[in-house]
């Protein structure tokens, strides 16, 4: 469905904390990431301004390396997508003007890919891919949403966090229970030991009837827990954090499917890569009879490859930046875009 071998296109993102390339010509040739994970555990966070200044160091080394993975030389490329928004405004424009200049010196178009829907189609890099239309969950860490996606560029809205996002909720969480950034991974791990039950914690807005969420008053509940049992309970209180987000997940994803008439949901971003969701929703599309789509699994988090073929969609389409002047988007809604 998605062959369209003549073109090759680079994909470049920048938009937080990895610096992704891929190249991709109707499939994925190669795909690097840089993550800049340690280098922010220090702060606790991420710093913007020194994540600007290592995907500048990165860029040139990871698109070599990337190309020369795929046999390919620079002056084979025919488009480069990079990642427009949203995300940090300086970490943006490094990808933007990387990009515009590669293309520009090369003769070659550039487009700005929305993110969100980088995440949102990299489940269409698998086999099989899911035919649209389909119900996204998209979990990172600055999203949580359910969309309805009828096609490229077709994307509603269906329901989104009202606070933090629930890979946000994982890494708050993480932190209180002392285990680094981003600690979403090392927490669902840590939960596999814990005793399921012993605590349990609030399941935000499951009864609510519509598709919002709310994840920030877990953390406020997990800090209690961790004062009154101290530290040889962190594993029983990373279960009970995973076990409330994930059935508040999967409830969702049913009734967004139920409201839609769908049986396909798509889950995608960091959080997608969390084993305890995956194991509760494939549980529950047995027993409802729906499909599931994920990302092959090191494409749930930021990646270049997500961008590569999205880039390579819309250019397929005719799309590319006007004259090479371009812009980021620190924020954009997703339903804006066509
Ligand atoms: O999509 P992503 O790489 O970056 C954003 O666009 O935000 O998602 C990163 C988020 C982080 O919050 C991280 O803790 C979370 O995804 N994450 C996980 C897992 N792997 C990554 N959360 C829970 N379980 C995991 N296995
Ligand atoms: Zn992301």
């Amino acid at each position: 469905m998605y062959q369209n071998r003549g073109m090759l296109i680079l994909g470049i993102e920048t938009s937080c904390d990895e610096t992704g390339v891929a190249v991709y010509d109707g499939g994925l040739l190669a795909h690097a990431v840089h993550s800049q994970v340690s280098m922010h555990d220090a702060y606790g966070g991420v710093v913007p301004e020194l994540a600007s200044r290592d995907h500048i160091r990165r860029l040139v080394p990871l698109t070599r390396e990337v190309l020369s993975r795929a046999g390919r030389r620079t002056a084979d490329l025919t488009g480069i997508g990079y990642t427009e928004g949203p995300g940090l405004a300086g970490a943006l424009l490094v990808g933007a003007s990387f990009a515009h200049a590669l293309a520009l010196s090369l003769r070659i178009p550039a487009i700005g890919i929305h993110h969100l829907e980088g995440h949102l189609l990299s489940p269409l890099l698998s086999e099989p891919a899911p035919p649209f239309p389909f119900v996204a969950l998209l979990v990172s860490g600055g999203h949580t949403q359910l969309m309805r996606v009828e096609g490229m560029g077709r994307y509603r809205l269906l329901g989104e966090t009202q606070d933090d996002a629930a890979g946000e909720a994982f890494d708050k969480t993480a932190k209180l229970l002392g285990l680094g950034y981003p600690g979403g991974p090392a927490l669902s791990q840590l939960a596999q030991s814990g005793a399921p039950g012993r605590y349990r914690l609030p399941r935000p807005m499951i009864g609510s009837g519509d598709l919002e969420f709310s994840f920030s008053g877990l953390k406020t509940a997990v800090l209690t827990l961790v004062k009154q049992a101290g530290p040889a309970a962190h594993a029983d209180i990373a279960r009970a954090f995973v076990d409330a987000v994930v059935e508040v997940l999967v409830a969702k994803c049913v009734r967004a499917m139920e409201l839609n008439g769908l049986t396909r949901l798509v889950v995608a971003g960091g959080v997608g890569a969390n084993r305890q969701l995956r194991s509760a929703l494939g549980k529950e599309a047995e027993r409802r009879g729906f499909d599931v789509f994920y990302p092959q699994s090191e494409l749930c988090t930021d990646n270049g490859a997500m961008i590569a073929f999205a880039a390579a969609l819309r250019l397929r389409q005719g799309r590319q930046d006007a004259e090479h002047a371009f812009s980021v988007r620190p924020r954009w809604d997703l339903e804006t875009i066509r």
